[in-house]
């Protein structure tokens, strides 16, 4: 699908699992590994996905080569290869996503004085003439470009907006604003953006992304904050694994844009109350890409992480139990379904009532008299005062005793 500035309608999703999500200590995936990856979100249905940096190793070239190859079709998402401003890294690029339809190359410079001090050991003229000049060569090879100022969250604004008006001079179609470090609040993010949409004069040629690591945990707060302010594409990952506390997490944006969508569909320009979903992302694909980037990565998924954890539709508590059992809208905000699940999990434990394990045990198959249910709660709780969760298997080995011991 190829992407016009002035017709998103909807929210973008960059998913860069391959590229910053592979920069994750311990998580490196093969080429056919990232390709199996690749295939999946291309089926999740996000926009654009960063299949790696060509230049960094000849198998993030092929990688990426391969997946614009057999992912990158005229109907399929927009592949796109980073590349910091140098000619190499963009030359590399541009021959690697040559079998895209949709290739984009994402450049990238810092814009910080700690960056342009330390690190670049350049001026900020100096580097605003190295960022003109390699968009306008990357946009040599392609229509799809996208720039990167480079730990943006800690940029001076000012220089910010003489640095994203030069890049879309140039040729930049999406500019893109990374806290590269973590560093930035919600508040300031939204400020940064509107910022950005009022002072920069040529902001309209382009699309408005953010990228943001979670070295404070803030990073999707920031992103849904950025989009009430104008950005409309945003760069995440599965799991939000990636550099250092990682990057901002796919499932935690999808979801919250859509359970919240009518909360957020004004700062897009719509009625709260329409129905058109926020992104294009297809969410019951969400928990079957999880388990695939998490088994192929090594990179385990917390149990109590948002959207994906194995805690995350599980009612442990008696009074939480009760309520689902009685409405899911108690104590849910979302279907387990929504996201791939086939049904909410009961887990049983100590603080579980009557109800719910009469529920479990009618799934398991077992249906008892009053007498008989009365006499496994009572084993159950002497178990589970042992034991914390309690298994499918000791339901079964309950009522079995139960209903021999008669
Ligand atoms: O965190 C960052 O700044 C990046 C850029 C390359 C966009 O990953
Ligand atoms: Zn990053």
């Amino acid at each position: 699908m190829k992407i016009q500035p002035n017709e998103v309608d909807r929210v973008l999703i960059f998913d860069t699992t391959l590229r910053d999500g592979e920069q994750s200590p311990g998580a490196t995936l093969n080429v056919p590994e990232k390709i199996t990856i690749a295939k999946q979100l291309a089926r999740l249905g996000v926009d654009i996905i960063e299949a790696g940096f060509p230049f960094a190793s000849p198998g993030d070239f092929e990688a990426v080569q391969k997946i614009a190859e057999q992912v990158g079709t005229p109907e399929g998402p927009v592949i796109c290869g980073l590349a910091r401003a140098t000619r190499q890294d963009i030359t590399t690029a541009a021959e690697a996503l040559k079998p895209a339809a949709h290739p984009r190359i994402h450049t990238f410079i810092a814009t910080s004085d700690i960056h342009l001090k330390y690190k670049l050991k350049k001026t900020r003229a100096e580097v605003l003439e190295i960022a003109g000049e390699m968009v306008a060569l990357a946009r040599s090879f392609t229509d799809d470009v996208e720039f990167s100022p480079e730990d943006a969250g800690r940029s001076d604004p000012e220089f910010l907006y003489e640095m994203l008006e030069r890049a879309i001079a140039a040729g930049a179609t999406t500019v893109n604003i990374p806290d590269t470090v973590g560093y930035i609040t919600p508040s300031e993010f939204g400020d940064l953006i509107r910022g950005i949409k009022e002072n920069v004069p040529n902001i309209d040629q382009a699309i408005i992304s953010v990228h943001g690591h979670n070295d404070l945990g803030l990073a999707v707060a920031n992103f849904l904050e950025a989009v009430k302010n104008g950005a409309r594409q945003l760069e995440c990952t599965i799991n939000g694994i990636g550099e250092r506390a990682g990057n901002a997490a796919l499932e935690e944006l999808v979801m919250a844009l859509h359970v919240r969508r009518q909360y957020y569909n004004p700062f897009l320009g719509r009625p709260a109350d329409s129905e058109t979903p926020l992104t294009h992302i297809d969410s019951r694909q969400i928990y079957k890409t999880s388990r695939l980037v998490s088994n192929l990565t090594g990179m385990l998924v917390q149990p109590n992480k948002a959207i994906v954890g194995s805690n995350a539709f599980a009612h442990e508590s008696g009074i939480h139990q009760d309520g689902v059992l009685k409405h899911r809208l108690t104590y849910e905000i979302m279907d387990a379904e929504s996201i791939g699940l086939h049904e909410n999990q009961i887990v049983l434990g100590k603080h579980s009532g009557r109800n719910a394990f009469r529920t479990r045990l009618r799934e398991l198959g077992f249906e008892l008299s009053e007498q008989d249910l009365n006499k496994a709660f009572i084993r159950f709780k002497e178990l589970a005062d042992k034991k914390k969760e309690i298994s499918d298997w000791d339901l079964e080995a309950i009522v079995k005793d139960e209903t021999q011991t008669q």
